[in-house]
């Protein structure tokens, strides 16, 4: 592996990005030393692009112009320089859409719609297989790597929504299905969004679980279940054992007792995997199918709140966007620390995004 290719995989998601653009920018700086390399990823090192009133030097060249759109995306808050390439690029190639050849096109619009690094990973492998293949320049051994670790994971993908599918047939009662959404396998596809590679698969058969029982209690207590039993639902969870069940309404029992099977299994298989924060999944759940509670409490007494940022007082944490990242950092094992953990339950800005991004869809 050349210095170049290996400095560019030990750096940050977001210089690597840049550096692609730099070395496609720069021609060949490879031969060129490590300091001068960390130098030229720094956001200001792009000034040398602009001309003397600031703006970036005009380029026709389409490939360089979506590089640098892709790149400059991955900017925080307070680069300026960022913000004028991504307007600087997005307008000089929505003005050379007409005049490129049909799949450049295509590619500058798609990429205008969705910058590389925001896609779903399997869905742009798939799609981008298609493209390099009818490239001239391409390199027929990694194009047929590409398909075979595509068709690899498929295969794999298919065995887990087998298993899955199979899991939710074993909910004994069927009750659910006169007011709940039934959808596994796009729960599955969404927890592909989230961890796709193949040493990931329990993580993706969990999250796929534990979301759907979570779609399930948004269900119950959306659509079908009184107050009343809700309540006794979250009671029962909170006692977390068989008994429980024993006075809830007929059709919650075969719900509430296959909820807890799932979930303490989880739990149990986590412990086998030494992880050290298997309770959170079962706190979480809870924690969440509380936040719907509170949010009918509002429908129920017709509550308008006054503020939006009173609505989001509750409505932040009914997103599930704080469970979701907390769960799936959990699954995903020993990268998991516990400051981690307490940092998103605090919300933070990232965080909120998340659900902002949610309400905003
Ligand atoms: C194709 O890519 C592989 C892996 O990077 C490389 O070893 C091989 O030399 C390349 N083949 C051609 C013809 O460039
Ligand atoms: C309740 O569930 C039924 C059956 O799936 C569905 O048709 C209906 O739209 C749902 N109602 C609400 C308020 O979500
Ligand atoms: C995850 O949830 C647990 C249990 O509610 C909480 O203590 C922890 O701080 C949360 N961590 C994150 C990352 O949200």
């Amino acid at each position: 592996m050349s210095c170049c290719v290996m400095f560019i995989l030990m750096l940050s998601m977001k210089k690597a990005a840049m550096t692609t653009y730099m070395l496609y920018r720069c021609g060949s700086i490879c031969s060129e030393n490590m300091g001068t390399m960390s130098l030229l990823v720094r956001h200001d090192e792009f000034v040398k692009f602009r001309d003397d009133q600031g703006n970036f030097a005009t380029s026709n060249d389409v490939k360089c112009l979506l590089a640098l759109y892709d790149a400059a995306h991955l900017r925080t808050r307070g680069e300026e320089i960022l913000d004028n390439a991504i307007a600087f690029t997005k307008s000089r190639l929505q003005s050379m859409i007409e005049t490129l050849d049909p799949e450049l096109a295509a590619e500058v619009e798609y990429t205008l719609e969705t910058p590389s690094y925001r896609r779903v990973e399997r869905v742009e492998a798939r799609r981008y297989i298609s493209v390099y293949e009818k490239r001239a320049t391409r390199n027929d051994t990694i194009l047929e790597f590409a398909k075979l670790d595509y068709n690899i994971l498929q295969a794999l993908y298919c065995e887990e929504l087998k298993a899955l599918t199979l899991w939710w047939k074993g909910l004994q009662s069927q009750a659910y299905a006169r007011f709940a959404r039934d959808r596994v396998a796009e729960m599955h596809f969404w927890m592909l969004g989230i961890v796709y590679e193949p040493h990931q698969s329990y993580a993706r058969m969990a999250l796929a679980k534990w979301l759907k029982l979570v779609s399930l209690m948004d269900d119950i207590c959306d659509n079908y279940s009184t107050t009343e039993e809700y309540d006794m639902f979250i009671s029962s969870l909170e006692r977390w054992d068989k008994q429980s069940s024993e006075k809830l309404p007929a059709y919650m029992k075969a719900l509430f007792i296959f909820m807890l099977n799932t979930i303490s299994d989880i739990m149990e298989e986590l412990k086998l995997q030494k992880n050290k924060h298997a309770e959170f999944v079962k706190e979480l759940f809870i924690d969440m199918a509380k936040r719907y509670g509170a949010e009918r409490k509002w429908r129920d007494e017709h509550y308008v709140p006054a503020k939006v940022k009173e609505h989001l007082q509750i409505s932040v944490g009914s997103s599930a966007s704080m469970h979701i990242v907390n769960v799936s950092f959990i699954l995903m094992g020993d990268i998991t620390t516990r400051e981690a953990i307490e940092w998103a339950f605090s919300y933070p800005e990232m965080i909120r995004a998340v659900y902002n991004f949610l309400l905003s869809k």
